[in-house]
């Protein structure tokens, strides 16, 4: 089980230039989160759906790791196997390239596409097309394999038991508006953990935090992992 397990949101790949999602100039203020990230919206417009998860894959391919993503790397192989858990709502692939090998994506990967009709996920190509051919039933049924509102995230089971079993709580770059990952914090605080809010503000569950440093995610990511490392 790992000692230290670490959320992330979209704060982290905003120095990548990655939009976040609910500062100003976020995606849902010029997108509807209604009509690109729920299912009654894929029901309605499909390809309006791909078309915007298409260019969020064509943006995550020319974005780098950065900074912060990199500490959380070094973080991993400075510790002993197994010791830290990266617990992603981002659907890039940043913390992979940047050489993180726990990571859980609790969202979905824009790495993969998934059949609405039978559940199997591939490898997803630049673009994808709600007619493509699931490559296992056949169904012409392909979404992205990203987990909308109203959805239930990705390996919540597995992701509480190591939250009740951490010795440390990370949150960097969440806003804390989005449950469930917005109430690990006290799932792993009433376990016993400490816990610890690394974003460029206070988030609106700061409160629950025992500590928190505000600041850019290159900056201050860096800064704790050194002081880990080096302690
Ligand atoms: N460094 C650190 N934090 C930053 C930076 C930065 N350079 N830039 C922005 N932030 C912080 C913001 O202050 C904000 O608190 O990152 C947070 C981003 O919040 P959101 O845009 O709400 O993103 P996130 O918390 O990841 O959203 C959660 O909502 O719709 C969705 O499914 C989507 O996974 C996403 C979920």
């Amino acid at each position: 089980m790992p000692k230290i397990v670490i959320l992330t949101g979209a704060g982290i790949s905003a120095e990548s230039g990655l939009g976040t999602f609910r500062d100003v100039d976020g995606l849902w203020t010029r997108y509807d989160l209604n009509d690109v990230a729920t299912p009654e919206g894929f029901a309605r417009n499909p390809a309006l759906v791909h078309d915007f998860y298409n260019a969020r894959r064509d943006n995550c391919r020319g974005a780098a790791p950065n900074a912060a993503h990199a500490a959380l790397a070094r973080l991993e192989t400075g510790l002993a196997s197994g010791e830290v858990l990266v617990v992603t709502q981002n659907i890039d692939d940043l913390h992979e390239r940047a050489g993180s090998r726990a990571v859980w994506h609790m969202h979905g990967e824009l790495a993969c596409a998934l059949c609405a009709a039978c559940g199997a996920r591939w490898d997803a190509p630049a673009a994808t097309r709600p007619e493509d051919p699931c490559p296992a039933c056949g169904a012409p049924t392909t979404r992205p394999d990203v987990v909308w509102f109203g959805e239930m995230p990705y390996l919540m089971d597995e992701i509480f038991e190591a939250l009740t079993d951490c010795d440390l709580f990370v949150s960097i770059g969440t806003s804390g508006e989005v449950y469930p990952a917005a109430g690990f914090v006290r799932v792993a605080s009433d376990a016993g953990a400490e816990t610890l809010e690394l974003n460029l503000e206070a988030s609106a569950n700061v409160l629950d935090f025992d500590q928190q440093r505000q600041g850019k995610a290159t900056d201050i990511v860096p800064a704790w992992v050194a002081e880990v490392l080096g302690g």
